[in-house]
């Protein structure tokens, strides 16, 4: 079968997370959830495809206007992603990127994300840049 040509870079913008959670009656975390479960495999299935560039926009400045509760639902969700991802990511060659101000996250957060980059770091696979603390 003759395959068509596959985009270089896809972005993504994590959204619909909330509308999801409520369609469903749980709590929003709930849908950020949901939607880090969907990341996981878009992340695997893009780099199985052969695309370069993977960018997910998963948290700007704006966010931090949310309840307490529902932003260190997300932080927490970031440690938990890291954690149960990261052989994972490494056996798929996927190396990380963080585009923003992620040192204003929460420590533990901080310290996963920072064990996952130098984890990946010399994996030459999909490049997934994921963008934290971003604004524009
Ligand atoms: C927007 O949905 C989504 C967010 C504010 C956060 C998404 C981030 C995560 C789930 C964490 C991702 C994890 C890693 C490791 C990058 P929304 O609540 O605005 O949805 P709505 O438009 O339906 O209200």
């Amino acid at each position: 079968m003759e395959r068509k040509p596959l985009p270089a870079h896809v972005g993504i913008i994590m959204d619909g997370n909330g509308r999801w959670a409520k369609a469903h009656g749980v709590p929003r975390v709930m849908g950020h959830n949901a939607g880090m479960q969907s990341m996981k495999k878009i992340v695997i299935a893009t780099s199985n495809m052969g695309i370069k560039y993977l960018t997910v926009y998963a948290f700007s400045t704006e966010n931090w206007k949310r309840s307490t509760e529902e932003v260190s639902g997300i932080f927490n969700l970031i440690v938990k992603y890291v954690n149960s991802e990261l052989e994972e990511l490494d056996a798929n060659n996927v190396h990380i990127n963080i585009f923003g101000q992620y040192d204003m996250l929460p420590q533990a957060s901080i310290d996963a994300i920072d064990r996952m980059v130098g984890r990946l770091k010399d994996n030459d696979g999909l490049v997934f840049n994921i963008a934290l603390n971003y604004g524009g």
